[in-house]
């Protein structure tokens, strides 16, 4: 054993120089900049501490889970994943809240406070960053609604930024009303592909729509049930009801596939929903035909596709800085 304890400082210092070296290289499931224990050290309970705020949130409502997925998506498609859309406006800034796609739209922002000032207490001091809050309350809300035996690793290390530009949000999110081609374009110049604005489309399985928009899909739009539309137009009439809400598929508490099975029926809420599905034998097409019936891929894929979204420009290292209220900068 004597000679062995004596080779023991060497190959701790080797020990230790391959697991540094792992640390550093490791390409795995984390990207270059974010990392998926990057509050282990920081704040080693933070992620239980959003998921029971979520998950008490979710009892409490449950389209609270479709509103917080929402929150990140618009987040990160207006100047990356960067807690923007959070920014109350100020003299010097008019934020992201008025925009067409948020103004009584978005919501969820008393529950992003609550998960902010919990954790404030919890890891003693302002330490996690609202953009990766709005991550990780996105993945804990997809993962309670869709049941306990699916996940996706969040990536984490997100700061937040210092201003919200309210152009920016009216420039960078997609309408109702876009065509294929509007969808397509506006998710490449965010760094997704097609196989990523079919997947992404897919957190329409659960939550609820405003009729102001989907009033000219179900009055004007060929491509639809008419059953479907008819069924709609109680709710949503020609004029008024505009805040009038309806599930967007039928099965609007739980993150399956119906969205999609809805879509190969001309059932899509959206005129954007059913753009993805025309029966004419495009790419998009076979792709929702195919998460139509693989629950699993769905899952697995759909993971994948929001760790992409979520890694779009985030502010890291000294970038931006940690707001210790969502609400305004420091
Ligand atoms: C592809 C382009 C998209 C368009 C045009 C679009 C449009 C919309 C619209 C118009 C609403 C209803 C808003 C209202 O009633 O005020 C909505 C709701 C929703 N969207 Fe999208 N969306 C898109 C992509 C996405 C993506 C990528 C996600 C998430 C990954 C998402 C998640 C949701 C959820 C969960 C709701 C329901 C929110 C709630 O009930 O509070 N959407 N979307
Ligand atoms: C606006 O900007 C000025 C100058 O940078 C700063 O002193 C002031 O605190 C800002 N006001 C708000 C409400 O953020
Ligand atoms: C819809 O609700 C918002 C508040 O969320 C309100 O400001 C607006 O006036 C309402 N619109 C209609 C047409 O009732
Ligand atoms: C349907 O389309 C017509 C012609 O473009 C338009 O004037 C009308 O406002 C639309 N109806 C609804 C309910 O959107």
């Amino acid at each position: 054993m004597a000679a062995a304890n004596s080779h023991e400082p060497v190959l701790v210092l080797f020990t230790t120089f391959v697991v540094a070296a792992a640390i550093v290289l490791a390409p795995t499931t984390c990207t270059a900049q974010l990392t998926c224990d990057f509050y282990q050290q920081s704040c080693p309970h933070a992620l239980q501490t959003i998921r029971s705020v979520v998950n008490e949130a979710i009892n409490r409502e449950t389209r609270m889970g479709a509103s917080l997925l929402r929150l990140h998506f618009h987040d990160c498609f207006v100047n990356g994943c960067d807690g923007s859309i959070l920014l109350d406006d100020t003299d010097n800034f008019t934020g992201e809240k008025t925009a067409f796609a948020n103004l009584n739209s978005v919501r969820g922002f008393d529950v992003i406070d609550e998960i902010k000032a919990t954790l404030n207490t919890y890891c003693n001091g302002n330490v996690v960053s609202c953009a990766d809050i709005l991550a990780v309350a996105a993945r804990d809300s997809v993962e309670i609604l869709g049941g306990p035996s699916y996940s996706y690793e969040v990536q984490l290390g997100r700061r937040d930024a210092t201003t919200a530009v309210l152009d920016d949000a009216n420039r960078n999110l997609p309408a109702p009303t876009f065509d294929f081609s509007q969808l397509l374009s506006i998710f490449q110049s965010h760094g997704l592909g097609l196989q990523d604005l079919i997947l992404l489309s897919g957190g329409h399985t659960i939550g609820l729509a405003r009729c102001t928009t989907f009033r000219d899909r179900i009055y004007n739009d060929t491509n639809i049930d008419p059953e479907f539309a008819a069924s709609l137009k109680e709710g949503c009439p020609v004029n008024g009801g505009d805040n009038n809400t309806t599930p967007i598929d039928s099965t609007t508490t739980q993150f399956d596939t119906v969205y999609f099975k809805s879509l190969l029926q001309k059932k899509g809420l959206f005129h954007s929903d059913q753009e993805l599905f025309k029966s004419d034998g495009s790419d998009s097409d076979n792709l929702v035909q195919h998460y139509a019936n693989s629950p699993e891929d769905f899952k697995v894929d759909f993971g994948a596709s929001m760790i992409k979204m979520g890694n779009i420009n985030p502010l890291t290292g000294y970038a931006g800085e940690i707001r210790l209220n969502c609400r305004k900068i420091n």
